[in-house]
């Protein structure tokens, strides 16, 4: 457990929040197995029926820690938690909505092709620089954007780093709605009350219809996390990651 992430209740919507709000929510290994148990405890507790990803504001998440890249980098780290966590994100039982404002960057965009609705403020930009810091896709991000966004949109996001808004994700199809910050938590919170309300059974088979079988995305996020693993040791990926460590002695 840790307290940057806090699991709430609301009804039969559990809210799982990512409160590292000084690091702007730069996802750690212990953040990545709260999140991950309270995914797959949620989606066996027949109390629950829809999972929330929330941010604090200003940061959705700034990704994944760059510090724990870099450990692995250098040989001096590891461990599951991220591939637990992407598991039991493509293969969650329940619907999720995510309400995202201001940064999300890496996982903090990939997170949500996931999500059954997104909820974003206008001050929201989606990126993901993988390639910039000498890395490839994840989170299944290769087979999903392009699915959602097309070739090129995809290769703008995911090849070139671009930076996509809010207005211009709800254009794409890559989220649901363009919300003003005050009023974002109460719209994703009444979505998902909306969603918690509806007959069970038949919505987990209309959802199920809707993704189809999981073994296309799983397969894909295991291919990613090799590539990953290995262009994490990677020189373009080291030089990529002190660079960024430097950044602000360099100032
Ligand atoms: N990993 C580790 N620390 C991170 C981080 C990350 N992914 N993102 C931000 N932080 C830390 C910063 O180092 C800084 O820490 P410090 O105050 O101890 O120096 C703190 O969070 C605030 O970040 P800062 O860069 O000062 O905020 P900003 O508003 O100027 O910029 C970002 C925010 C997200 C644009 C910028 O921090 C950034 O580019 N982060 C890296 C994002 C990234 O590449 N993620 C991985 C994707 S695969």
């Amino acid at each position: 457990m840790t307290d940057h992430i806090l699991i709430e209740r609301h009804g039969a919507v559990q809210i799982i929040r990512m409160n590292r709000s000084e690091k702007k929510n730069a996802l750690t290994r212990a953040m990545y197995a709260t999140m991950s148990a309270a995914l797959t405890e949620g989606d066996a507790d027949p109390s629950i029926r829809v999972h929330v990803f929330l941010g604090v504001p200003g940061a959705f998440s700034a990704g994944n820690d760059l510090t724990d890249f870099l450990a692995v980098a250098t040989g001096a780290g590891g461990g599951n938690e991220v591939w637990d966590f992407l598991m039991a994100l493509a293969n969650s039982q329940k619907p999720i909505v995510s309400g995202v404002d201001g940064i999300a960057v890496g996982i903090g965009t990939t997170l949500n092709l996931h999500c059954d609705l997104t909820f974003a403020t206008p001050r929201t930009v989606f990126r993901t620089p993988f390639v910039d810091l000498g890395l490839v896709p994840e989170a299944g991000s290769s087979l999903l954007a392009p699915q959602i966004l097309g070739l090129q949109g995809a290769f703008a996001l995911l090849g070139l780093g671009e930076g996509i808004s809010a207005e211009r994700a709800v254009r794409a199809g890559l989220i649901y709605d363009v919300v003003e910050e005050d009023g974002l938590e109460g719209a994703v919170l009444a979505a998902a009350e909306d969603i918690a309300a509806k007959p069970p059974e038949a919505l987990k088979i209309a959802r199920d219809l809707m993704r189809g079988p999981r073994d296309g995305l799983v397969a894909r996020i295991r291919e990613e996390a090799e590539h990953f693993r290995e262009r994490l040791q990677s020189d373009e990926a080291r030089a990529a990651l002190v660079a960024f460590m430097n950044r602000k002695k360099a100032r």
